[in-house]
């Protein structure tokens, strides 16, 4: 009784404080791919308020990559309800310029407009960039929504990801990982997820920074923005990188990262 009680209260609550829903959010990334497929960015829900920045970069999204038609080959969303954001992955393998895109987006309070969007756009001589080699590992994990019974907190979600991002720069952080785990790094792929402690100008520079995150339950899945500092000869201070972690029962399942370079391979 008491439980029944408790849950009716949580269900309210959930349901009042609920930013926008999910079919709204769906909506909107269901346009943001239309848009990229027909390079017409006028079909999605923008206002002249609308913050676009690639790569870090503020940009007017009229001269952006979503004014490039193309073939998306592969897409992969999150839809966060509690923080009216999106996420979305798009591979562009058989176009005539292969893309990977890694698209953030925020909304007004009630998800009617987008204010901001955040592109990690990523091509040839990105960090191990290979969208033949992202379509095709991409294409053999499952993504689908996780049972409603084993849906893990956003909370165990969040910190699965915070762990193995905060495991670069400290080896003693225990980081999920699943058995298997598989990590999209680029186009490469590796069963073998556990990343080594990066050098002492990672950490020096604050490790992965300025962390923005997109968190769906329904997916058991958080994508992370950062600043990636070091990789990068021209930007050690931090290059715009992104990494998508879905955690099926607690522990990490799929990677996939992609980090921005100025240089071929980051100067590597
Ligand atoms: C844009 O921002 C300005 C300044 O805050 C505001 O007055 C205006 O209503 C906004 N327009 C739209 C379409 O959101
Ligand atoms: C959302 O808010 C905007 C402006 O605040 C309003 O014009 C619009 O009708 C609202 N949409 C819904 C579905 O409530
Ligand atoms: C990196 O940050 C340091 C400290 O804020 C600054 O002195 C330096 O100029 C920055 N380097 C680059 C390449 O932006």
């Amino acid at each position: 009784m008491f439980l029944k009680v408790l849950f009716s209260v949580l269900t309210l609550v959930s349901v009042t404080w609920a930013a926008c829903d999910r079919a709204t959010l769906q909506a909107a990334t269901a346009a943001l791919v239309k848009a990229q497929t027909s390079g017409n960015t006028a079909i999605l829900p923008i206002t002249v308020n609308t913050t676009y920045m690639e790569n870090d970069t503020p940009l007017a999204l009229t001269s952006g990559v979503l004014t490039q038609a193309m073939k998306i080959d592969l897409t992969l969303s999150l839809h966060d309800t509690t923080h009216c954001a999106t996420f979305t992955e798009m591979i562009a393998a058989s176009a005539a310029h292969p893309y990977v895109l890694m698209t953030r987006m925020l909304f007004s309070s009630n998800g009617s407009t987008i204010t901001r969007i955040e592109n990690v756009v990523a091509d040839a001589g990105d960090w191990l960039f290979n969208a033949k080699g992202s379509l095709s590992n991409a294409k053999k994990e499952s993504w689908g929504a996780v049972d409603a019974a084993k849906r893990d907190s956003r909370e165990v979600i969040k910190a699965a990801g915070d762990a193995y991002l905060d495991s670069w720069a400290d080896g003693k952080v225990k980081v999920p990982y699943g058995s298997p785990c598989a990590r999209l790094e680029g186009g490469s792929y590796t069963t073998n997820c556990k990343m080594p402690v990066f050098p002492q100008e990672f950490i020096s520079a604050g490790g992965a920074k300025n962390r923005r995150y997109i968190i769906d339950e329904e997916v058991g899945a958080v994508d992370i923005f950062n600043d990636f500092p070091f990789l990068d000869k021209m930007k050690p201070n931090g290059t715009a990188s992104t990494n998508l972690v879905r955690v099926e029962s607690g522990l990490i399942r799929y990677i996939h990262e992609v980090t921005i370079c100025t240089n071929k391979n980051c100067g590597r």
